[in-house]
């Protein structure tokens, strides 16, 4: 098959595109035939050798996908052959064939194509996760998402919305302002022209917000956590900026503000009902239309190095997808 190659750390432009071949799917494991393939964040950290796993050479990235089921292996009842879904692969959805725990599959809700479903699991996943579980928002509360137009960050404005919050949304250009408002946003800031904390406190009458979602880390962290009103919560998403912050704890104490981290994967493999029910509510908010990916760019698979290119230079609006068979 035809399958993305990562032969050492490195930047997007050290992959290749190759031929390999995957083994039979083993005990618990399903093999798909890999039709989109969502482009993550987490897919730049991995090929750098930067992320948790640290796969052997020579080894596809490609974060998640859907495509059909093509075999079963031993013990795996709940899928058969042919069946459409949507996985969580954690490597090896830039390829044509993955191989994936059958607890990392799921049904792809009807009505929903390769394209959007290849981007489905891991930004709504975490953003449910985050602003629900861990965060308990609450409708009557305010949310600031910051890299509000990114691949998780315009999902949380949508689950926000779902929940009931009033949303505000900040990003780095006016078109990226303009596509989180066309996603739910009550009001959007732009944090690199405009003051964060003032315009904050000016939109909440003076209180500030209930939660701040932030998967961009650097320097905006310290003003949206300035941002918070009492007993605020700060969700650590991630840190697409590069630097990882660090809150003074006297800000804290005086404010009785949690800071709550979220590692949507440990969640996937070790708290699988609450994972579960999760996802289901998600596949239920897009079947009633309140939830919908926003996939902006397609590219083939001999160009993931250009969308992992088109990530990190921080050009990407909502997601970028592989269509692995143009
Ligand atoms: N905790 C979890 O379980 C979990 C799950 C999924 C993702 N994540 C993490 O969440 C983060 C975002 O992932 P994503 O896939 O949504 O990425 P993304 O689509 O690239 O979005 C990141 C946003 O960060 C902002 N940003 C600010 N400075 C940046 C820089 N120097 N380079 C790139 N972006 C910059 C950009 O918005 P502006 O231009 O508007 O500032 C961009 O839209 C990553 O760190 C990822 O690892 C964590």
């Amino acid at each position: 098959m035809r399958a993305i190659l990562c032969n050492e750390w490195g930047d997007p432009d050290t992959l290749i595109l190759g031929e390999s071949d995957l083994p039979e799917p083993g005990l618990g494991e399903v093999k798909i035939r890999v039709r989109a393939a969502g482009v993550n964040y987490a897919d730049l950290v991995l090929i750098r050798g930067q992320y948790q796993e640290k796969p052997d050479f020579p080894f596809s990235p490609g974060l998640e996908g859907a495509g059909e089921v093509l075999e079963i292996g031993e013990g795996v009842t709940n899928l058969s052959v042919g069946d459409k879904v949507m996985a969580v692969t954690s490597k090896g959805a830039f390829a044509e064939e993955a191989i994936v725990p059958s607890n990392s599959i799921f049904s792809i809700p009807e009505g929903m194509d390769y394209f959007d479903a290849a981007v489905f699991p891991v930004a709504y996943g975490t953003s449910h996760l985050a602003l629900k579980e861990r965060g308990n928002l609450k409708p009557e509360e305010t949310l600031l998402v910051l890299g509000a137009a990114g691949g998780v960050g315009l999902t949380a404005i949508e689950c926000g919305k779902a929940i009931g919050a009033k949303v505000i949304a900040a990003a780095s250009t006016n078109e990226k302002l303009n596509l989180a408002k066309s996603y739910g946003a009550d009001h959007v800031i732009n944090y690199l022209t405009e003051d964060l904390r003032s315009v904050v406190r000016e939109v909440t009458g003076g209180k500030g917000v209930d939660m701040v979602y932030d998967p961009v880390g650097g320097d905006f962290s310290f003003k949206a956590m300035r941002s918070l009103a009492q007993q605020g919560r700060y969700l650590i998403i991630g840190f697409a900026a590069g630097d990882i912050p660090s809150f003074p704890a006297n800000y804290l104490l005086i404010k009785n503000i949690s800071v709550i981290g979220i590692f949507w994967g440990w969640y996937r493999l070790n708290q699988t009902e609450t994972f579960r029910k999760s996802f289901s509510e998600l596949c239920k908010w897009y079947r009633e239309g309140l939830v919908s990916p926003h996939v902006s760019q397609k590219f083939s698979l001999s160009e993931v190095p250009e969308a992992l290119s088109v990530l990190e230079t921080r050009k990407a609006m909502g997601r970028l997808v592989i269509d692995i068979d143009s």
